[in-house]
């Protein structure tokens, strides 16, 4: 072959590198992907709706970074006062996806969204909405069957069904007297006992500190706005602490139904979704920056990130005194400090100094983050594990209502209680760059699945209506106890929204 065909060989493969290399870096918008909640929001009610977005390229490639140009979202539509008042807010995940939310504050119709890239449409868009759309804060409860359909509520979650187990029939006129005598410990526990009858909302509290049942009486004002629960009657522990322990006089009596925001191994409490994910999910796009949408916007991509691990956190547990040691140790693998002392007063002088608070998205600017317990289990998991750095999670016998379904190694190192192993642990992810990263990939995705504002809701939903398929006694609202009321902005029991089924 003489110089000048090898020449046009190279040339002509060149090209053909050139040609196929920028295009597969261009998005094709028709191709790429959108899907999610926030496309049926006159189904899927919600106090902020999302939708996810994929950047694909013109082969079908997903991609893997941020697509160079933004995208433009807007919404359409009518409203009472003229045009449908709507606030969006964008959250690029870095990773060629980004997650689309929206607040609407009024009933609106004709409601279209619009997704575009460099001019054009996205997938489907603009998706048109034919029926009308109402904020969650009206007042139109849709049949609980109707609803699980609509929000795609899967199979009940195996935390449910394990955690009802020993809970076969419940007859709370036998148990509810003793229920009470039995935690009437004013000093040191505090519950309360809910009754949901005709979708309204009844209470009395036990204890000292009830200011938390703020957070179950706005969970069940919002689910009850969006379906109609069941009838049902039951029993919050509104400490830290599970309280329906194993063993001792439960072996005869059998334990009582407690429902709380941590379990534990030791313990037949009841879990729900914590009251911080509940509280971020309800106000998210609201009163409330960190939830476990916002958590996901990229702000430190990987390859910038400081390789050490980062904790920042009360001093609740020794073991996170122990941490401090540690990290003094080998100031080369963590940036640890405790930002308050009050469990461990007198050892300030030897742990301390403490440090100002940062904020939670800055913790990403580290690769690891650690996971340890304070007083019960760490209610940050679910914000570490959406955030894009690498979860190191210490064993424990406590847990949230999603623990179950991670998987060691999968979606979070491991590390031992007593964090003998921890630093052996850091170094190996230091070593092994692309499976820490990795395994920070399949974190966000159980995050995606699992844990985001329709999951919440559903979790809910589903463990109240197999709860009230466990009570045998009548569902009353009982002496003492105070109605919480709804501030009813809107209202669409007037129209035929409710009685709809689509089913
Ligand atoms: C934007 O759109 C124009 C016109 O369709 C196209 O030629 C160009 O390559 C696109 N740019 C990007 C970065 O997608
Ligand atoms: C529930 O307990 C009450 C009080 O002990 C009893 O009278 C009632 O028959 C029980 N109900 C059922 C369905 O077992
Ligand atoms: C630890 O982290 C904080 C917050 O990012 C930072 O201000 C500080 O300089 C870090 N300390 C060390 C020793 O790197």
């Amino acid at each position: 072959m003489n110089e000048c065909a090898r020449t046009s060989i190279k040339l002509l493969i060149l090209f053909i590198l050139l040609k196929y290399g920028s295009s597969s870096k261009l998005v094709d918008p028709s191709k790429s992907l959108v899907w999610g909640p926030g496309l049926k929001p006159d189904k899927i009610v919600l106090p902020a709706r999302y939708i996810f977005i994929h950047a694909v390229d013109r082969d079908g490639v997903r991609f893997r970074k941020s697509p160079p140009y933004a995208y433009q979202v807007f919404i359409e539509g009518q409203s009472g006062v003229g045009k449908c008042p709507a606030t969006i807010n964008f959250i690029d995940r870095g990773d060629g996806s980004a997650i689309v939310r929206y607040k609407i504050v009024r009933v609106c119709e004709k409601i279209e969204l619009h997704i575009k890239y460099n001019g054009s449409h996205v997938a489907k868009s603009p998706y048109i909405i034919e029926n009308t759309i109402y904020p969650e804060k009206c007042y139109c409860p849709q049949h609980l069957s109707t609803w699980l359909y609509n929000n795609e509520c899967s199979n009940n979650d195996q935390r449910i069904e394990l955690d009802l187990q020993p809970f076969k029939q419940v007859n709370f006129s036998n148990i509810r007297e003793n229920l009470i005598k039995k935690y009437d410990m004013p000093g040191s526990v505090s519950i309360c006992n809910y009754v949901v009858k005709n979708n309204e909302i009844y209470r009395k509290c036990y204890g000292k500190y009830v200011g938390y049942s703020m957070f179950m009486d706005a969970t069940l004002l919002s689910l009850t706005r969006v379906v109609k629960l069941p009838d049902i009657e039951f029993f919050l522990n509104l400490g830290d602490w599970p309280l329906s322990k194993k063993g001792g006089h439960q072996r005869t009596s059998g334990p009582y139904p407690i429902i709380s925001w941590c379990g534990s191994d030791d313990s037949y409490d009841i879990v729900l979704p914590t009251h911080d994910i509940t509280e971020a999910t309800l106000e998210n796009m609201g009163r409330v920056m960190l939830d476990m949408i916002s958590v996901q916007k990229e702000i430190y991509p990987w390859i910038e990130k400081k390789e050490k691990a980062f904790w920042r956190g009360r001093d609740s547990r020794y073991e996170r005194l122990h941490l401090i040691e540690l990290a003094r140790k080998h100031p080369d693998l963590f940036n640890a400090s405790i930002t308050n002392f009050f469990f461990f007063r007198d050892r300030e002088d030897e742990f301390g100094p403490t440090v100002k608070h940062i904020s939670f998205l800055d913790f990403f600017k580290y690769k690891y983050q650690l996971n340890i317990d304070g007083t019960v289990a760490a209610y940050r998991l679910p914000y570490l594990l959406g955030g894009n750095s690498l979860v190191f999670k210490q064993n424990s016998p406590f847990y949230e209502h999603f623990y179950y379904k991670l998987v060691p190694n999968k979606h979070f190192v491991p590390f031992k209680r007593d964090l003998s192993d921890l630093v052996d642990k850091l170094r190996w992810a230091k070593a092994h760059d692309n499976r820490a990263k990795e395994i920070m990939e399949t974190a966000r995705e159980f995050v995606q699945d699992n844990l985001m504002p329709v999951n919440i809701y559903c979790y809910h939903v589903q463990l109240f209506n197999e709860w009230s398929k466990r009570l045998v006694s009548p569902v009353t609202v009982l002496p003492g106890m105070e109605r919480v009321k709804q501030d009813v902005k809107c209202d669409c029991r007037e129209s035929n929204h409710i009685a709809k089924d689509e089913l």
